[in-house]
């Protein structure tokens, strides 16, 4: 079976990193490059972090910076749960790979445009990278399979009551990419809560010795201290998932339902609002993810690690 090629376009980030790591272990993905957005921290940080964590298992891609704030509104990072670096816990050498001099919008066009399969594209940050790209060159939408991102919620947001971080940090974009006609599933809060990670998992983590599975510890012992504080009993792997959803496609069920952005609510900008009851008359747009089997995929993060020595 041939590989699946894939742009990961991400703000690492405890879970972006953990994203990334998934993608590179996985024999089912070619990762054809990997560009990067402002979101959990300063575009600055986010692209030193994407750096640092592909240098350590030392891959060779091709690493892009891109926007360093949203379309149109000013930047909302997230300390609380990533830390001062955006990537607070483990203590990582300095990367060895460098940036492209190409910016993510170029990489993004030009990979896509020159593949001669259809790429899948996984933004696992605000989509403003990804906006720009479908603005810039309409014509790369032809040669997109799908775009599988973590974001949103039809139920219940985190960053607001109403919306999911990555949406709401970059709600103009997030309309750019939920209108642009391609393929589209949203891996968003109500499959994300669902996919926790235990400290019996973490310890597990740690008792494979393993240099990477260590590494992945040390991110999610930093990254639950924040989720225990809101009552989680593990913490959301959330960009993981999207990855996941595109190596295996059953770990996720979904419903193709209309889904719109809220860009100018007093209350609930960033919303996807999901019209479950086709009381819009819209045409259904996305996949909605809306269960997730957990166990299999914490076997799929496991299944990953064991690629690493
Ligand atoms: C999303 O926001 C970020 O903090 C995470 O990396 C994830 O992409 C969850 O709302
Ligand atoms: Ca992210």
């Amino acid at each position: 079976m041939s590989r699946i090629p894939v742009i990961i376009d991400c703000d690492p980030g405890h879970d972006d990193a953990i994203a990334l790591l998934m993608a590179l272990a996985s024999p089912r993905l070619d990762v054809r490059a990997v560009t990067v957005v402002a979101g959990n921290q300063t575009l600055e940080k986010t692209l030193n972090n994407a750096l640092k964590v592909l240098s350590f298992v030392g891959a060779e891609v091709e690493v892009a910076a891109g926007a360093a704030q949203p379309l149109v509104r000013p930047l909302t990072i997230a300390p609380e749960v990533h830390g001062e670096s955006g990537l607070d816990g483990p203590i990582l050498p300095p990367p060895t790979l460098k940036p492209s001099p190409r910016s993510a919008v170029e990489v993004i066009i030009d990979v896509v445009r020159k593949s001669d399969q259809k790429i899948t594209l996984i933004p696992t940050g605000p989509l403003t990278n990804v906006a720009a790209a479908l603005l810039l060159a309409p014509d790369i939408k032809a040669n997109i399979e799908r775009i599988t991102l973590m974001g949103g919620a039809a139920y219940v947001g985190n960053w607001t009551p109403s919306a999911e971080f990555n949406i709401l940090v970059d709600p103009e974009a997030a309309h750019i990419v939920f209108s642009s006609g391609v393929p589209i599933t949203m891996v968003g809060l109500d499959v994300t809560h669902k996919a926790l990670v235990y400290e019996e998992d973490i310890a597990r983590l740690k008792a494979m010795n393993r240099r990477v599975a260590r590494m992945v510890a040390e991110l999610l012992d930093f990254f639950s201290q924040f989720h225990k504080r809101f009552g989680f009993k593990g913490s959301p792997l959330h960009d993981p998932l999207a990855v996941a959803a595109v190596i295996e496609p059953q770990v996720l069920t979904t419903r193709h339902l209309p889904v719109v952005i809220e860009t100018k609510g007093e209350y609930t900008t960033g919303r996807t609002v999901v019209d479950f009851y086709g009381v819009t008359g819209m045409k259904p747009n996305v996949d909605v993810a809306l269960e997730v089997d957990r166990d299999r995929f914490i076997a799929m993060l496991f299944e990953a690690m064991e690629h690493f020595d």
